[in-house]
């Protein structure tokens, strides 16, 4: 999706505006409309063609009450546009599309196993595989950035989760197939097919890593993978059912996968085209924490969550019947003029910065600490490796309506002195790093 300054806001026709297709988010602009609405009409109603509907929520503090109460906004019918109108049939079952006390039950053992504190010791492991991704820029090629980080939550979540390398790379594609069944490059089969290919692939595979776990003897605590853990761990004093444990392996993955990605892509892009604030960056790392938040609030990977409406009830002035789906869009809250100063400013120092990139309330994300700390690490590594960037070519955006997304950002890099030495002694101790190829 493109982000940088909007367009003409007032030239905007309300009545026309289209937030649901996702081609809008791979050529077109959203910001500007997600500005009419919150001048005009904060909460929206759009009615597409087959008669569903939704509400459009854009202005910072309705997304917040939104995702804030469940006890008016419900998760458990699902919180994807994708299936707008459908029962989700991982509702109630699933800890991202629960309400309390399932969700609770289910998010409270889960939370301690993705805590600082548990992840404290993956560091390393998460150095090495950014500096294995940047192993194209050794020879002064062009290194798509991005093909790289859609690889780079795999390599951490996958050894995490105890998947095999051998299968990350397909479960990549999935886990893009399942956000964006429309852009042509992840397809197989049409939209819909690809919808259900992923799926089904991704539930198929889950389901055979838990039956694969279930014949070998429990591993001790500290040895136990995210997979394991979820087998063992109670909910509401019983165990999860196969099923529960499926779906929640599946949410993670999805949760990982199709987000941290595109915040690096596009905190890279808005680094290149700020290049003062990178400069700041180089001189002073302390800002990098900051300047990760701010990369957050700008690229708002997750672009929208859903929720149905549990009764008749008002919000920003419009009545909304029992049932009504509204969807928050996050990255026109994190855009509002009331709640950020300058908002379509990039500043790595913004404070305060209060953003909504990982949502708030009780499903507020809960790999944030994975995702804060891999970003963290990220930057780290690239601010200590490369002196500047350079696009080297066209940019291309994910189509999709979940996912705010670059899927091609190619670029070359100038080494900082010893880069190219670092570089080359971690590829030559763990090989380079698995990239996305047709799988
Ligand atoms: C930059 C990276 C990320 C962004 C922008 C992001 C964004 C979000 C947002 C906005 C929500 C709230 C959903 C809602 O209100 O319905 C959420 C929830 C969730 N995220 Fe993330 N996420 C990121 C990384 C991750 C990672 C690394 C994982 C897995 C380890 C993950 C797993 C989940 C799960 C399982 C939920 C559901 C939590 C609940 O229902 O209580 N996310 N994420």
């Amino acid at each position: 999706m493109r982000i940088g300054q909007p367009g003409d806001s007032t030239a905007v026709d309300l009545d026309r505006i289209d937030l649901f297709t996702p081609s809008l988010y791979a050529a077109g602009d959203p910001h500007t409309l997600w500005k009419a609405l919150r001048e005009r009409a904060p909460v929206h109603r759009q009615l597409l063609p087959d008669g569903r509907a939704f509400w459009s929520v854009t202005r910072y503090h309705d997304v917040n009450e939104v995702l804030r109460d469940h006890t008016r906004f419900t998760s458990a019918k699902g919180t994807l546009l994708s299936i707008l109108g459908t029962d989700d049939p991982a509702g109630g079952t699933m800890m991202a599309a629960s309400d309390p006390p399932v969700h609770t039950a289910l998010r409270e053992p889960m939370g301690k196993m993705l805590s600082h504190r548990a992840l404290r010791d993956r560091a390393p492991e998460i150095r090495a595989v950014v500096r294995r991704m940047t192993a194209p820029l050794l020879d002064g090629g062009v290194w798509d950035i991005a093909a790289s980080a859609a690889a780079f939550p795999m390599a951490f979540t996958g050894t995490l989760m105890g998947l095999p390398e051998r299968h990350w790379r397909r479960l990549t594609k999935l886990t893009t197939m399942a956000v964006a069944p429309s852009d042509a490059e992840f397809q197989e089969g049409g939209g819909e097919s690809t919808l259900s290919v992923a799926h089904h692939e991704l539930f198929a595979y889950f389901s055979d890593q838990v039956r694969a776990r279930s014949g070998r003897p429990r591993p001790a605590a500290d040895q136990e993978d995210l997979i394991d853990f979820l087998m063992r761990m109670e909910a509401g004093g019983r165990r999860l059912r196969h099923e529960e444990i499926v779906y929640n392996c599946y949410s993670l993955l999805l949760g990982a996968n199709v987000t941290t990605p595109h915040a690096i892509a596009a905190m890279v892009l808005a680094l290149i085209e700020h290049p003062d604030q990178y400069r700041r960056l180089l001189a002073d790392p302390a800002l990098i924490p900051g300047a990760v938040e701010e990369g957050l609030r700008w690229s708002s990977p997750a672009n929208h969550f859903m929720r149905y409406a549990v009764r008749d009830l008002e919000l920003g002035g419009r009545q909304i019947a029992a049932g009504d789906a509204l969807v928050t869009w996050l990255g026109s809250a994190n855009r509002d003029e009331e709640a950020f100063t300058d908002p379509y400013r990039f500043d790595v120092a913004r404070r305060p910065n209060r953003h909504v990139a990982f949502g708030f309330g009780p499903h507020y994300c809960i790999g944030a600490p994975l995702a804060r700390l891999s970003l963290g690490l990220l930057f780290e590594e690239l601010t200590s490796l490369i002196e500047e960037f350079t696009v080297a070519g066209p940019i291309e955006h994910l189509e999709s309506n979940f996912t705010a997304g670059i899927k091609h950002l190619p670029l070359t890099a100038v080494l900082r002195p010893g880069s190219a030495q670092r570089i080359e002694r971690t590829v030559a101790a763990t090989g380079p790093a698995p990239v996305l190829e047709p799988a």
